[in-house]
């Protein structure tokens, strides 16, 4: 059986609670739920989420190269890490950069991405939609 990671960075915590004009009013809890039950025969989906970029790093490292993909959201540090797009550089695993916002409808300093240079793609804007499609991308 394939094996994916959900990866979320920073106040992903708070989907749900956090502006939910912009995030939606869904806990991510919940919907991975309903996500790993829709993937249930085709792949083991596994979740993890951190507000630290050096325990998001470990992360990529522990999985890198041995899962069949990760679906990555990194939040800010999307913007700001130069240390997790060198991890997503070292590992074999590929990687979908997946924001729920359309971060190019909102502030410049969201335009920028450190990550998607080095990721299979990216998706923006499609609210918690994005995990499936990426999933089902890594899935082929
Ligand atoms: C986000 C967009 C980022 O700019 C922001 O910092 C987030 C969430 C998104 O999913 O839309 O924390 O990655």
């Amino acid at each position: 059986m394939k094996k994916i990671l959900i990866l979320n960075g920073p106040n992903l915590n708070l989907l749900g609670k956090r502006e939910p004009e912009i995030y939606g009013s869904q806990g991510f809890e919940e919907y991975f739920e309903s996500l790993k039950t829709a993937f249930s025969s085709e792949v083991q989906l596994s979740y993890f989420q951190s507000n630290s970029e050096g325990t998001i790093i470990d992360k990529i490292h522990e999985v890198g190269f041995s899962y069949d993909g990760i679906v990555l959201n990194a939040g800010a540090y999307t913007h700001t890490s130069v240390a997790i797009a060198d991890a997503i550089a070292a590992i074999e695993s590929p990687v979908i950069e997946v924001h729920i916002s359309n971060v190019y409808k909102r502030e410049s300093f969201r335009h920028k991405s450190y990550l998607a240079q080095n990721c299979k793609g990216v998706i923006a804007g499609l609210g918690l939609m994005g995990y499936e499609l990426a999933v089902r991308n890594l899935l082929g």
